[in-house]
C-alpha cells in the first residue's frame, strides 16, 4: 500500500446487531484510543464514520458492540452490466485482494435496474479478474468460523447506484477468542457488552460501583464487564480479515496492540483490587464454563464466582447494579417456574439490593411484571433471533 492511501480517509461502516447502532456510536465516542473515528453517525444497521487504516485497525481491536467493521471501496452509478464491469474494474481491488485470492461476493439489489444478484456478483468477478489480470476463487465465506475461508465483498445497487465495500473483520466481531466453553443459551458478546453500557454502568470512572450477575451461565456478562472496566481490547487475541490483505501494515498493527496492552496496564494498575463483580449460577457446570472463560479473558482474578441460587445472592452493601439474562423462556426450557422464578427475583431484589439499578434481557413483558418493580423496557435487541425487552429501573 502506498504511503498516500495509508494516510487517506477511509468510509467505514461499522455493523452491528438491531438496537447496538446508537451504543456503538456512543463508545466510539467515549473511547479514549477512538478518537481517530470521526464524525459517527448512526444509520440503518450500523454507524457510518471515516478514518485512516489505523483507525480501522483500531475500530476492530477496541469495539465491543460492532459485528464487523466495513470499508467502502467505491460507489458509482451503474443501470447495466458494461457499466457495472468496467466502473467496479476501476477500484483498487489490489489493496484488499490477493490476484486470484478468495472471494465470497454478498450482494442485494434494490430498486435498480440491475435486479439479479447472480449475475451482478459475476460481473463483479469477472471486473475483479479484470483489474488483477486473474479472476478470484469463489468461495463461501462462514462468518461464525475461525477460518472465514474466504475474503467477504459486500455489493449493494440502491437506485442504480453500486457500492462496493470490503469486509475487514472476518469472523464476526462478537467471536473474541475466550468464550470457548458455554452453559445453557449463552448472549453473544456483543450484546452483553450493550446490555452493560444501555445499564448506564459507570465502568470506566475512577471506581466502577459493584455489578452483579445472579444467572451468569457462562459468564459472558461479568467478563464483558471486568473487560470494559478493564479497558482489555476485546480482539487482542484474535486474527481479522485484513491482516490478509496485501497492503496490511504489521508494523503499525504492533504498535496498536502495545498502546491498548499499555492502557489496559495503566488502567489495572488504577483499580488494584476495588472491582467487584459478582456472578452466580445454580448450575454447578455453567459456573466452572464462566470460569474457564474467564481465565481466557484475562479477567478471572476481577470477578467472585459462586454456584447458588439467586435466592442466595450476598450483594455488597454499597448501591451497585444488577445486569442479568435470566431464563425467559424460548431460550431456557425446563421444569422451573418461570413465573415464580421472576417473582423471586423481585423479592429478592427488594430485600437485598433497594436503591441499585437493575437492567435485564428478557422477552416476555409478562415475565418482568412479575418482578413488581417499577421497569422501562424501551430499548429491544434481537437474541438468537428473537426479540428482546432491555428492561432497566432502580430497586424501591
Ligand atoms: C439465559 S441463561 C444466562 C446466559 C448467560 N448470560 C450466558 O451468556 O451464558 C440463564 C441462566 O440462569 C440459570 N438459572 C436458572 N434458574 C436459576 C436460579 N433459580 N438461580 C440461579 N440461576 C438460575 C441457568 O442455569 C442459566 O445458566
Amino acid at each position: 500500500m502506498s504511503r498516500r492511501s495509508q494516510t487517506s480517509l477511509l468510509e467505514l461502516f461499522v455493523v452491528t446487531a438491531p438496537g447496538l447502532a446508537p451504543l456503538c456510536a456512543a463508545e466510539i465516542r467515549a473511547h479514549a484510543l477512538l478518537g481517530s473515528l470521526l464524525s459517527p453517525q448512526v444509520q440503518s444497521g450500523g454507524v457510518a464514520v471515516r478514518g485512516d487504516l489505523s483507525a480501522l485497525y483500531r475500530a476492530n481491536l477496541h469495539l465491543r458492540t460492532a459485528s464487523r467493521v466495513l470499508v467502502r471501496l467505491g460507489e458509482f452509478h451503474a443501470e447495466n452490466f458494461t457499466q457495472l464491469r468496467t466502473r467496479a474494474a476501476l477500484l483498487s481491488w489490489e489493496t484488499y485482494l490477493q490476484p486470484g485470492g478468495a472471494v465470497d461476493l454478498r450482494v442485494t439489489c434494490h430498486k435498480s435496474r440491475l435486479y439479479h444478484t447472480g449475475a451482478v456478483a459475476e460481473r463483479v468477478a469477472q471486473a475483479i479478474g479484470d483489474r488483477l489480470r486473474q479472476p478470484p476463487a469463489l468461495h463461501k465465506y462462514d462468518e461464525e468460523s475461525d477460518e472465514p475461508g474466504a475474503q467477504l465483498v459486500v455489493v449493494r445497487l440502491l437506485h442504480d447506484t453500486c457500492t462496493i465495500s470490503i469486509d475487514a473483520s472476518g469472523t464476526l466481531l462478537h467471536r473474541r477468542g475466550y468464550r470457548l466453553a458455554t452453559a445453557k443459551a449463552p448472549l453473544r458478546e456483543t450484546l452483553a457488552a450493550g446490555l452493560l453500557l444501555a445499564s448506564g454502568w459507570e465502568a470506566t470512572g475512577a471506581l466502577p460501583p459493584p455489578l452483579l450477575d445472579p444467572f451468569c451461565g457462562s459468564g459472558t456478562i461479568p467478563i464483558e464487564a471486568a473487560m470494559l472496566a478493564l479497558q482489555l481490547a476485546p480482539g487482542r487475541n484474535r486474527h481479522f480479515a485484513f491482516m490478509n490483505w496485501p497492503g496490511f501494515d504489521v508494523a503499525t498493527w504492533q504498535t496498536l496492540l502495545d498502546e491498548a496492552d499499555a492502557h489496559a496496564q495503566a488502567r489495572r494498575a488504577q483499580l488494584r483490587d476495588a472491582l467487584q463483580i459478582q456472578a452466580s449460577d445454580r448450575d454447578a457446570g455453567a459456573i466452572e464454563a464462566a470460569q474457564a472463560n474467564a481465565q481466557r479473558a484475562g479477567v478471572a482474578e476481577v470477578i467472585a464466582f459462586a454456584c447458588h441460587a439467586v435466592s442466595a445472592i450476598e450483594p455488597p452493601a454499597a448501591p451497585g447494579y444488577v445486569v442479568t439474562n435470566p431464563p425467559y423462556g424460548q431460550r431456557v426450557r425446563g421444569g422451573a417456574d418461570l413465573r415464580n422464578l421472576y417473582a423471586q427475583l423481585g423479592k429478592v431484589l427488594r430485600q437485598r439490593c433497594p436503591g441499585w439499578h437493575v437492567t435485564l434481557l428478557s422477552s416476555d413483558r409478562a415475565l418482568l411484571g412479575q418482578m413488581g418493580l417499577r421497569l422501562d423496557a424501551s430499548l429491544t435487541f434481537v437474541n438468537g433471533g428473537i426479540d428482546v425487552m432491555v428492561a432497566s429501573g432502580v430497586v424501591q
